[in-house]
């Protein structure tokens, strides 16, 4: 833990420098969400915080410092994370203009691979926000090729499974399930860009039977997925199409 803060506090210091262009350069890859606009008297100090490498499947956590910049007590009201796959958690809700408290944030990291970034996102009781970035480095583990766990079960169904249902058309279907890997534009994120792919034999084979991983499982109900062969048929002939 010490090692973490250490980190921490090193990264205040680089961050200190130019924290204008730090949020460009960290922002380019974020979701597919709109420039965010920072406005809140909650301020993260520092706003992006390493949790080094760790191996798939296993725990991610890091912790983020806030501050109430404001001269009147602040409340957290609200916290929230890119991806269901984080949690965070403030140790202190209500700061005393000048307070300080500590974010632990957790990252479930199954089904990740390579570099990975979250956003946690603060609104204090005026509805203003702010926001900071946890950066993290997955390892493969390759004990989790044979596990059971699926991005389509439990706590993570609810936006990975769930928003394809009663879809029928197949951007609307790319927008449900595949957008948050793949990019807004196909343009890719945590996985590949979709953009040169116009096979759609290939295309439907893979969206079926999955890459042969856990990062990019079959989406067909047989595989265990959300989409039955018509929405299968519909998205792939869509993105060939584009
Ligand atoms: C509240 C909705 C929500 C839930 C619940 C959710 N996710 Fe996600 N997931 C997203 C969104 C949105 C993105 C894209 C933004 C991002 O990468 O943070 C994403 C991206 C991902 C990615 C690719 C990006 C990366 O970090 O590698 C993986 C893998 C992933 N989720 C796995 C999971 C797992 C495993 C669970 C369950 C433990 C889960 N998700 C639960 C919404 C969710
Ligand atoms: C949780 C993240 C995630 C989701 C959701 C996801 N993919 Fe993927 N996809 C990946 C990753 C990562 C790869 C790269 C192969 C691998 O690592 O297994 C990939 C690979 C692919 C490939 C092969 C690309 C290539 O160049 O080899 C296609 C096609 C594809 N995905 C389409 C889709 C479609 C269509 C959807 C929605 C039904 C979707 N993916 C949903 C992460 C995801």
């Amino acid at each position: 833990m010490a090692m973490k803060q250490a980190t921490a506090w090193l990264l205040l210091l680089v961050a200190a420098v130019p924290p204008a262009c730090k949020q460009a350069q960290l922002s380019h890859t974020l979701s597919p969400k709109q420039a965010f606009v920072a406005d809140s008297v909650l301020v993260f100090e520092p706003d992006h915080v390493d949790i080094g490498t760790v191996k798939e499947g296993e725990k991610a956590v890091g912790f983020l410092r806030v501050r109430n910049a404001g001269d009147a007590m602040a409340n957290i009201t609200a916290v929230q994370t890119s991806c269901g796959c984080s949690v965070a958690e403030p140790e202190q809700r209500l700061l005393m203009p000048g307070g300080f408290t500590r974010i632990k944030v957790v990252v479930d990291t199954f089904a990740k691979q390579g570099d990975a970034k979250k956003w946690v996102e603060l609104t204090d009781d005026a509805g203003r926000r702010s926001r900071a970035w946890v950066t993290l480095h997955v390892d493969p583990n390759p004990h989790l090729d044979a596990s059971s766990r699926s991005i389509f079960k439990g706590k993570c169904a609810r936006c990975h499974f769930a928003p394809a249902a009663g879809r029928v058309k197949g951007a609307a279907i790319y927008r449900a399930v595949c957008a948050m890997c793949h990019g807004a534009d196909r343009g890719g994120a945590a996985g590949p860009s979709l953009q040169a792919h116009h096979d759609q034999a290939m295309l439907t084979h893979v969206i079926a039977d999955g890459a042969g991983s856990q990062h990019m499982p079959g989406f067909s109900l047989r595989r265990g997925g959300p989409l039955n062969d018509r929405q299968i048929h519909a998205l792939a002939q869509w993105l060939a199409s584009q």
